[in-house]
């Protein structure tokens, strides 16, 4: 991990890092990042082996470290890397499941790394939930004294929690706690609650590591990746250390270092505000932008009201310099973001289109809007959506994956015995009335029980494009392969599902893709699609139509685009917001008590108008016309 020993004296020593107190290093991509942290480990565990020792690691389980394990199985099946004489320790485990359960992390570890290696199962440690509540004790003091006696972790992987927990220390642990029994925040158990099909079913007590046993090992990775993490790992880098937050703890820990992708570091105050650590880029358009609507935001003006002493008492004197007054300044950003506007989202017909989002040519657009789940098109873009069609363009929609797994044992059965009081011979759904009534919790659905989930999907998408007023054929269920694992955590995406991409948009040519360019997804489902979407523009761009296909980016249910990232904004009327709102209760298996949450209990209707309502109101605070809702918009250019 050559990068981090470079940049291991950089905090602190440097202006922009001024405010940080955890040793970190960014990487492009989470698969970079694991990459190096595993050659990081496999470094250590060759050490161990050519000094005839054993290596001990602390393991955590989650979606963070998942990169890691696979390169770490990687180096084992291609070059060898032998893990004989690794003992590793679990971070935690949930109290009260069983190994078998599939959320329980016996499960995890199992499925995600140790059934890939040849670590000796004697060597593997995992604190065991199913341990009565009288030997509790004893047993945590047991695994505690276990470590210790091999002479402590010496090397200790990390994810980080919402809460700022670590292991399951969650806030107001104690600097000295060890491993024990422990209460799980309400937010650790709502972010697990898809995974465990709602929060009641999520255990309410863990067994953890201690804050101690973590800070006595020799090495600390903790990963963290995406932007939900961000605000988090800010505090945890640049607040002072409590017991509030138990990552900052790690302050204290002089050999750890915060393995992060680009968008972990977003909240960062160098990253953020670098004109606060007196590191901006003013010839970057985009830096001037973001800083002049913050400012705005901050000194609660308008664009046009932003005065020169504004500029100058928010670390900005030097972009003044540049622009040479602070006017000329303002109204350049007023004009840049009037520009975004436009109620003619495939280009207006025979208008003069130099300064508008999209061109005026050809004047008819064939477009395809690429939805994740089925609803993602009406829940991020339903009124954008609906323009498209009322102005005459052929507006294709392609449902990437089936989204079988958000529908409720409850509505499958709901199905089944329509079909079965409808159906000759009710036999023949009985096979399935058997599952849905049986079914233990936490275990993975049958195919034909995930067809009939799908096919609820299928059904409710199809109405709502109806009601957009889109006929049949240009709505396209992709059932991307990678989806279909019939669990939370997918399959790795393949060649297969950027093949089954690259087929549609040949048949379709279309001048404007509109794709979720959503990160902040909780089970990185829109993250994948969009990954594979790239990926099939990338094989496709050479192709002639490409040359007049535009690429534009939506966000989804979970987070929405900063001002300066802005490249199109739709105005809705409030006859269109009712109009949204319709197409999304089409999806009726995703309303009222959703299976995938996310950290947000609103209905997912409730939250697409919120958020349509708060950027209208946000291009109004900035001075610019007041409408009832929008949609917003990113260029992707290839
Ligand atoms: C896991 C653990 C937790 C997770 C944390 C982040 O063993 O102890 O602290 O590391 O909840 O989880 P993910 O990585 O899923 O965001």
């Amino acid at each position: 991990m050559k990068k981090e020993k470079i940049l291991f004296q950089f905090p602190g020593a440097f202006e922009e890092y001024r405010f940080e107190k955890l040793h970190n290093v960014t990487f492009d991509s989470p698969h970079s990042g694991s990459a190096a942290v595993a050659d990081e480990i496999a470094a250590l565990i060759r050490e161990k082996q050519a000094q005839g020792a054993s290596c001990i690691l602390g393991l955590a389980t989650g979606s963070s470290p998942i990169g890691v394990y696979q390169h770490l199985i990687k180096l084992h099946k291609e070059e060898g890397l032998s893990f004989k004489n690794v003992i590793t320790f679990n971070l935690d485990e949930y109290f009260g499941l069983k190994t078998s359960d599939i959320n329980s992390y016996h499960f995890f570890m199992h499925e995600n790394l140790f059934d890939h290696i040849d670590i000796p199962e004697e060597n593997i440690n995992i604190p065991d939930g199913t341990i009565t509540l009288g030997k509790v004790r004893t047993y945590c003091k047991d695994y505690e004294k276990k470590i210790a006696d091999l002479g402590g972790l010496d090397f200790q992987l990390l994810g980080i929690g919402r809460t700022g927990h670590i292991g399951f220390n969650e806030p107001g642990s104690n600097i000295n706690s060890q491993t024990r029994l422990v209460t799980l925040d309400h937010v650790t158990r709502f972010d697990a609650s898809g995974a465990f099909h709602g929060i009641e079913n999520v255990p309410t007590k863990a067994i953890t590591m201690g804050i101690k046993t973590i800070l006595l090992a020799k090495r600390i990775v903790l990963l963290a990746w995406g932007v939900n993490k961000s605000e988090i790992v800010q505090k945890a880098i640049e607040g002072v250390v409590t017991p509030q937050i138990p990552t900052t703890y790690l302050q204290n820990h002089k050999n750890t270092t915060l393995v992060l992708d680009e968008q972990a570091t977003s909240g960062l105050t160098r990253i953020k505000t670098p004109w606060i650590t007196g590191n901006s880029d003013w010839s970057d358009p985009i830096t001037q932008c973001k800083a002049v609507f913050w400012l705005c935001e901050k000194s609660k003006k308008s664009i046009l009201k932003l005065t020169e002493e504004d500029y100058n008492q928010n670390g900005m004197s030097e972009l003044l310099n540049k622009e040479g007054n602070y006017y000329d300044l303002n109204i350049k950003m007023f004009n840049r973001l009037q520009n975004t506007i436009t109620g003619w989202p495939g280009g207006k017909p025979n208008a003069d289109d130099s300064k508008r989002p999209e061109r005026a040519f050809p004047e008819k657009k064939r477009c395809i809007i690429f939805s994740p789940h089925p609803d993602d098109d009406v829940i991020s873009m339903g009124g954008t959506f609906d323009r498209l069609v009322a102005q005459g363009h052929e507006v294709h929609v392609a449902y990437q994956t089936s989204g079988n797994i958000a529908v409720s044992n409850d509505e499958a059965l709901k199905y089944i015995e329509v079909l079965s009081d409808t159906s000759s011979d009710e036999r023949q759904y009985s096979a399935l009335r058997e599952e849905l009534v049986n079914k233990e919790k936490n275990t993975i659905d049958s195919i034909s029980l995930r067809k009939l989930k799908g096919a609820i999907r299928k059904r409710e998408s199809l109405a709502a494009t109806r009601y957009i007023g889109i006929p049949d054929h240009q709505v396209h269920f992709m059932n991307l392969p990678f989806y279909e694992s019939g669990k939370v955590q997918k399959n790795p995406p393949t060649q297969t599902d950027i093949e089954i991409t690259n087929k549609l948009i040949r048949s379709v040519e279309p001048h404007q893709i509109y794709a979720a360019g959503d990160l902040a997804d909780p089970h990185g489902t829109h993250r994948i699609c969009l990954n594979i979407l790239f990926d099939s523009i990338d094989q496709l761009k050479s192709e002639a139509f490409m040359d007049d296909c535009w690429v534009w980016l939506y966000r989804g249910a979970w987070q929405e685009f900063e001002v300066h990232e802005i490249e199109m904004a739709v105005p809705m009327s409030p006859d269109q917001v009712l109009r949204k709102r319709k197409a999304i209760f089409y999806h009726q298996s995703q309303k009222d008590s959703v299976m995938f949450q996310g950290s947000d209990d609103r209905e997912f209707w409730v939250r697409a108008e919120d958020r349509n309502r708060t950027s209208a109101k946000r291009y109004r605070n900035l001075g610019l016309s007041d409408y009832q809702a929008m949609e917003l918009f990113q260029r992707y250019k290839f």
